[in-house]
């Protein structure tokens, strides 16, 4: 685009077969079903529109009326009536149902990023020149006309701050959101959208600009505090002004031709010189006189109509009837030259159709009969073309409007395929029509391109995605790592510290074991000692004639010996730990208790005493019994030492 051709441009996308398309195409159809059922008279119809207007407040004349009776019927349907009339009293009786109605007509359907290959345009193409062609400390100012519940305006400050920066955006961008209907304003200014609404949004502009709130996504601020929504009704309201950037995209659809025209008018106005205007890829405008110049290859383009040169007709016309004047001659050749150097194949025919002119192209593509131009033209090769040529001219010159297609398929007869964009406009001289021309310009090229393009679109997605997936499953797993690396560090320093709790325990334990041999190296001297002191005493009692008993201060027996065994017929071990004056013997022990506590008391160092006793073999006998107090190395008494002796002389 040159920057001297900076006029408002307007452009709408030709992808017709997008899936965006169909799903539109898919919900027009939806209401036209109910057409079917209730047909609508267009009398009757007019009539309604003005009882709406009339008794509900709402102006409907400017919209299609096809469209709108399907919306009306389908409502009707809903609620079970099936005349127009019926229909009346039922609004009339049933407050909530205007404004049913209401909502059923205004179709509010609307997506982020809808039609994303126009956002792509719109970003590639259209907004940088917006922002280089305006100094920096200037405003920009968009409006978005039928903006629904807000997702198209949000849409447009993504761009924009992507574009700019949020800084930017906050300082300098003012978008203006406006809609007929009060109550999906409302929803558009709380700004608060499902997971589902999110799904066109690029995800990274879903992290970006918006927060989660429970399972609902709300729009940033900074974003929202550029977007002002407000109501306005594109037929009846006065448009803003000073605007760069004006989208109204899928709702002028909905409007007649005559209100179309106005709408354009009023954005003509909005707009400064520079500003652009952004249509929905399914609104069609009328080709001529419509204050906009097309914008954008691959993109559905309508500007002024060229007008044709009639001059060209007149000068065919005079030739049939001068074909001698030189001066008409050379003009013919001239026009003829300039025909065939124009791009693409021209034909030009008059108001009945009948072929006027070809260029050299037009014979190329339709075979050298159609240079013979004053055949009637229904039965020319030219007129089997794939579209039914004959009734589009015939549309063209009745409507005296202009007709373009796209993409027309054309099997050509020597094989192959080929794609053809055709205009079909009206020539006009003075007020009067006097033809039709014809342009037909190969696009196959752009048709395989878009096609490729489409295909390496598609692949470039699919591998994003691959590539986004793969990317978060690696996130996910390094995160997982990170963990398990964390985890086995707390262990490691976990079993770091316990090592050296039982390194020390295992010191302690060295150091207690030492000890403890110590200990049973020095019981061991011990033992042996005492046990060659007991083997000593034990050899000492044993050899005395005499009967030894010790007992402990309790008077409990600790050594009993052989001598004793033999007198008293007891062995050592049944008496052993025994309270000595319990003892059942020949000895009357009741008699030693005094001896034996006052030998332990510490008194005398000896008491001897002489009883009446009866050996083992019941052999009376007189018994001394000498009582000691046992010492140990300190001289405390540890017990008593009885020696019992049998007196010789006879009792
Ligand atoms: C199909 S939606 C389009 C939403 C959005 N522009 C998009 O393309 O996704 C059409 C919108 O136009 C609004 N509308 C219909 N008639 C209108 C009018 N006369 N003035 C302003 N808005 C109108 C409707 O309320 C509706 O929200």
């Amino acid at each position: 685009m040159s920057r001297s051709d900076w006029t408002p441009k307007i452009w709408a996308v030709q992808q017709r077969a997008s899936a965006d398309w169909r799903a539109q195409r898919a919900e027009e159809a939806l209401p036209a079903r109910a057409e079917s059922a209730t047909v609508l008279k267009n009398q009757d119809f007019s009539a309604f529109v003005d009882f709406l207007k009339r008794s509900c407040g709402f102006d409907f004349t400017g919209y299609k009326p096809t469209s709108l009776m399907r919306r009306v019927n389908k409502r009707m349907q809903e609620v079970g009536v099936e005349s127009l009339s019926a229909y009346q009293d039922y609004l009339e009786g049933h407050s909530e149902e205007p404004a049913r109605l209401f909502n059923t007509i205004l179709i509010n359907v609307t997506a982020f990023f809808r039609d994303s290959l126009a956002w792509n345009y719109l970003t590639d193409e259209v907004l940088p020149h917006i922002i280089a062609g305006k100094p920096a400390d200037q405003p920009i100012r968009v409006w978005s006309v039928g903006c629904a519940s807000g997702e198209e305006a949000y849409t447009l400050a993504i761009l924009l701050a992507e574009a700019l920066g949020i800084e930017q955006l906050q300082q300098r961008v003012k978008i203006y959101a406006t809609d007929r209907d009060e109550q999906t304003l409302h929803q558009a200014r709380r700004a608060t959208y499902s997971a589902a609404d999110l799904k066109p949004v690029p995800a990274q502009f879903r992290e970006r600009y918006f927060q989660q709130v429970g399972n609902r996504y709300v729009v940033c601020s900074e974003l929202r505090h550029s977007v002002i929504f407000g109501r306005h009704d594109l037929i009846c309201d006065a448009p803003l002004s000073h605007l760069d950037l004006l989208v109204c995209r899928n709702t002028l659809m909905y409007f007649n031709a005559e209100t179309q025209k106005k709408a354009l008018v009023h954005f003509r106005f909005a707009l400064n010189n520079r500003g652009f205007l952004f249509l929905g890829k399914a609104e069609a405008l009328p080709l001529h006189s419509n204050p906009f110049t097309p914008q954008a290859l691959g993109f559905h383009s309508y500007g002024k109509v060229p007008t044709p040169n009639i001059r060209d007709q007149a000068l065919v016309l005079a030739q049939r009837v001068n074909t001698g004047a030189a001066p008409f001659r050379r003009r013919t050749h001239l026009r003829d030259a300039a025909l065939d150097a124009m791009p693409g194949a021209q034909v030009v025919v008059d108001p009945t159709g009948v072929l006027l002119l070809t260029d050299k192209q037009a014979c190329t593509l339709f075979g050298p009969k159609l240079k013979d131009v004053d055949r009637p033209s229904p039965d020319d090769a030219f007129f089997h073309w794939p579209v039914p040529l004959h009734s589009l001219i015939e549309q063209v010159v009745s409507k005296c409007d202009s007709i373009p297609l796209h993409n027309v398929k054309w099997t050509v007869p020597s094989g192959g395929t080929r794609y053809f964009d055709m205009l079909i406009v009206p020539l006009l001289e003075g007020e009067g029509l006097v033809g039709a021309g014809i342009n037909f310009t190969d696009v196959t090229r752009f048709k395989m391109l878009q096609g490729r393009l489409l295909h390496f679109g598609q692949k470039l997605q699919a591998a994003n995605q691959e590539l986004q997936s793969a990317n978060e499953q690696l996130r996910t797993a390094s995160a997982a790592l990170q963990t398990t690396s964390e985890a086995l560090q707390a262990t490691n320093k976990e079993l770091q510290s316990t090592n050296a709790a039982l390194e020390t325990m295992h010191e302690g334990l060295l150091g207690t074991n030492e000890t403890l041999l110590g200990f049973n190296t020095e019981l061991h001297v011990r033992t042996d000692g005492l046990n060659t002191a007991n083997a000593f005493l034990e050899s000492i009692l044993t050899g005395l004639h005499s009967a030894v008993v010790v007992v402990d201060p309790t008077l409990s027996i600790r050594a009993w010996n052989r001598r004793a065994e033999d007198l008293w017929g007891v062995r050592a071990e049944e008496v052993q730990g025994q309270c000595f004056l319990t003892l059942d013997i020949g000895l009357p022990v009741e008699h030693l208790e005094g001896p034996l506590r006052t030998v332990l008391t510490w008194e005398p160092a000896h008491l001897e005493v002489v009883l009446g006793a009866t050996n083992r073999r019941g052999r009376a006998l007189r018994c001394r019994v000498t009582c000691t107090a046992l010492r140990d190395a300190q001289q405390e008494i540890q017990g008593a030492i009885m020696l019992m002796e049998e007196e010789k002389e006879a009792l």
